[in-house]
């Protein structure tokens, strides 16, 4: 084809293209539907752009896990209104779980919304684009099956890091905590067939990723929904996906500990890709608010089960989510986090004041904690826990360990940035160039707040992590 031909083509299949706008808050599964939604609109004729408002269809993917993550999604979605108004052609889609919750209500909120989406049906969207692009008028699909299967469905790596990628092996929760909206907006668990998940692994590992997480709410109860022939177990999947050849490192998240099993222990001890690193979120210290927020654990055990898991792998990182101000949460219950958190000297820990979300079943409890105590809590656990990841990461100085290169840090030419099995982000300096994914054993000089400084380890000083 002559260059002027080429050039033609070109430009006409570039104009064919249509933007695509994607806003993401949630968790790493809103994260990794994302992805999803980007790639099956690609595959229709959309190209993602980081421009609002040249954008010819947007995406808001919503969480609705507190308050304050459902007003953030209103508020995005409430300034798109103008933009629609100048741009009728503009479509607008709201994914995830504020749009599954809301459902109708969001339609009458939002009127220039044009597609509203549950988690389940984002495989449908491009049908659904289809949809509204004919038919001019609003769409909700928002219906939760039990007998709902998660779809093979094979990534590409077009965008992101190209050496790290989630891998969803199950949706929904069956525990009703009873602060929580999860289980309302996800729906029951549904786990992925496992060869789905093990050909997605194997696919993407051919494509040159090295790090997998896999993901789901509650992934110890992987399976439980399958029928006893074909079950397979979380530490049994683990298994099959750690031997697929060529991968690197492999992580989780996230798990009740409620559903933590000695077999999930032993894995640390026997796979050696597996990460050095464990969110086990606690919630409280004090068993009554433990046993009202249905957890079906006790402090005891939870120590026992840090016990265990430090037993398994001495180094192991241990992070959590908090609570405070639960309904009835008095000044000794959240003393009783404050000493659990002593005990077990968290690496990092995610902390939140309780916030109260029909229809889980918390809202029916008396809201005893005023805002303002909360806040106090919230900045007590918080200041003391930023203390411990001080000296935790301290502890850290003059240890080598491996980093899995993410790229060039902020500092500029020479200095290089990755991530510890802990999932500590680790800056150190080097001549050598490196690709994302490629491995260096560096040894800790210094610790930051949210990183750690290191030099390349001499290589007569090699030992093991
Ligand atoms: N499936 C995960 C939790 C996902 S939600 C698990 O069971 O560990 C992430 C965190 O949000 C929870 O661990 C909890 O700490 C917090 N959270 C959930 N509902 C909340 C609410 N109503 N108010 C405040 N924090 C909440
Ligand atoms: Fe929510 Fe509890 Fe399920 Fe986690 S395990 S998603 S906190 S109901
Ligand atoms: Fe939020 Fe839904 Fe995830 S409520 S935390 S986006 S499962």
């Amino acid at each position: 084809m002559p260059t002027y031909c080429i050039y033609v083509y070109f430009t006409w299949s570039l104009n064919l293209l249509k933007n695509l706008f994607i806003e993401t808050i949630g968790c790493q599964m809103n994260t990794r539907d994302s992805e999803i939604m980007l790639q099956l609109l690609e595959q229709n004729g959309y190209s993602l752009s980081a421009d609002l408002a040249s954008a010819d269809a947007v995406i808001v993917n919503t969480c609705s896990i507190r308050g304050k993550a459902e007003q953030k999604a209103y508020s995005f979605i409430g300034s798109l209104r103008r933009q629609k108004e100048e741009n009728p052609d503009l479509i607008i889609a709201v994914a995830g779980c504020v749009a599954q919750q809301e459902g109708e209500k969001m339609r009458v909120r939002m009127p220039h919304v044009d597609i509203i989406l549950g988690p389940q049906s984002i495989y449908q969207l491009p049908d659904l684009f289809l949809q509204v692009a004919a038919a001019r008028k609003g769409i909700i699909s928002t219906s939760q099956s039990t007998d709902f299967t998660i779809p093979s469905f094979l990534p590409d790596l077009k965008h992101g890091l190209p050496h790290k990628r989630f891998v969803t092996i199950m949706q929904g929760c069956n525990n009703y905590c009873t602060y929580c909206i999860v289980p309302y907006t996800r729906g029951r668990e549904v786990s992925r067939r496992r060869s789905d998940i093990l050909a997605e692994v194997q696919h993407l590992v051919a494509s040159g990723v090295r790090e997998i997480t896999l993901l789901g709410q509650n992934v110890n109860s992987y399976g439980n929904d399958q029928p006893r022939e074909e079950r397979t177990s979380f530490p049994d999947l683990l298994r099959q996906v750690a031997a697929v050849s060529g991968l690197v490192r492999l992580r989780f998240t996230t798990s009740n500990p409620k559903d933590l099993s000695p077999a999930l222990m032993t894995c640390f001890q026997d796979l050696a890709i597996l990460c050095h690193h464990f969110h086990l979120p606690v919630q409280s210290g004090s068993n009554a608010v433990l046993a009202k927020m249905n957890r079906h654990y006790t402090v005891e055990q939870y120590l026992a089960q840090v016990d265990g898991l430090r037993q398994a792998c001495p180094d192991i990182s241990l992070t959590t989510d908090i609570i405070v101000g639960f309904p009835g949460e008095t000044a000794a219950d959240f003393q009783a986090t404050m000493d659990l958190m002593e005990k077990v000297r968290y690496d990092s820990a995610f902390s939140f004041k309780y916030s109260s979300r029909p229809p889980a079943k918390s809202c029916d409890f008396e809201d005893t904690v005023s805002d303002e105590e909360k806040a106090q809590r919230l900045a007590i656990f918080q200041n003391r826990q930023k203390e411990i990841t001080e000296e935790r990461h301290q502890e850290m100085v003059g240890q080598s360990l491996e980093v899995m290169i993410e790229g060039i840090s902020k500092m500029g030419q020479g200095q290089w940035s990755g991530r510890s099995s802990h999932n500590l982000i680790v800056n150190f300096h080097s001549p050598a160039t490196y690709s994302p994914g490629d491995l260096e054993r560096v040894t800790i000089t210094e610790s930051c707040f949210n990183s750690l400084r290191a030099e390349l380890t001499q290589k007569e000083n090699v030992k093991n992590d």
